[in-house]
């Protein structure tokens, strides 16, 4: 099951885009599985649900919490656990938390921010036979800013040669975070795997967006999101009501009692 999903989205390397959000909880892995074509368990969910600064404070015992939610309600997509900060720091560490994830979460696959510097990390988990997800790029785990990549040269070439030993090391597909269009577009013809982009232009073979960003419901808010509600102010005027009503009396009405 897991290897014809990874089947699938391989076969769409330069053809449909591939879809994919993250998600945390029950309804938005239910809503995100009848669509996407992969549902990321994100480290995200530090910032997103728990107000953290960074994603370094995020605990893999958090991550698997909501990575057994997220795996038990999506059927159909390949479900993508994010390994947080320092949980990947060898061969022997990484393989022995990404065997946990999976047996604990069922998840399909992992996810590993970096380049040439975690190649023989993934290389091995790949070997193991646990499917990994690159990510290079604008790296959140370590970057000290939150800034656009590939602007001038060097880093266009790092980022480009990580993309490249990412792919050889056999990562199924890799997500490119915040890079200029120009560079997104030269990895993804460079990369046999399909590319996921996040602030990395049309020319990626997918897409991916926090979902809590792209429905509004979080304050982040980059040029690369496209906000598709404000369910934050939808939340804020739903709350006003009902606080109103309850001072009022107007709720619960009689509809809402038992007799
Ligand atoms: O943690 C996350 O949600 C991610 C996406 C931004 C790709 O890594």
């Amino acid at each position: 099951m897991q290897k014809t999903k990874i089947k699938k989205i391989l076969n769409k390397k330069n053809k449909i885009p591939i879809t994919c959000l993250t998600a945390y909880s029950k309804t938005i892995a239910q809503i995100a599985d009848k669509y996407c074509d992969i549902i990321l368990v994100g480290d995200s969910l530090g910032m997103v649900l728990h107000g953290m600064k960074t994603t370094r404070d995020v605990k893999i015992e958090t991550m698997i919490l909501h990575g057994k939610t997220v795996k038990t309600f999506a059927k159909k997509s390949l479900v993508v656990f994010d390994m947080p900060y320092r949980t990947y720091t060898s061969k022997s560490i990484a393989y022995k938390n990404a065997k946990k994830v999976i047996q604990l979460t069922r998840c399909d696959a992992v996810k590993l921010e970096g380049g040439k510097k975690i190649t023989k990390i993934i290389k091995y988990l790949v070997d193991k036979g646990i499917p990994v997800m690159g990510h290079v790029g604008l790296l959140p785990q370590t970057s000290i800013n939150f800034k656009l990549k590939g602007k001038d040269f060097f880093q266009r070439k790092k980022i480009l040669q990580d993309a490249i030993a990412v792919s050889k090391a056999g990562a199924f597909a890799i997500v490119i975070e915040c890079v200029v269009e120009s560079l997104a577009k030269k990895i993804t013809k460079s990369v046999s795997v399909p590319t996921i982009g996040i602030g990395a232009s049309r020319y990626c073979d997918g897409q991916i967006l926090v979902t809590d960003d792209m429905l509004g419901l979080s304050d982040f808010s980059p040029r690369f999101v496209k906000k598709y509600s404000n369910l934050k102010k939808i939340i804020d005027k739903c709350v006003k009501s009902y606080v109103k009503e309850v001072k009022t009396r107007r709720f619960p009405s009689q509809k809402n009692v038992y007799k």
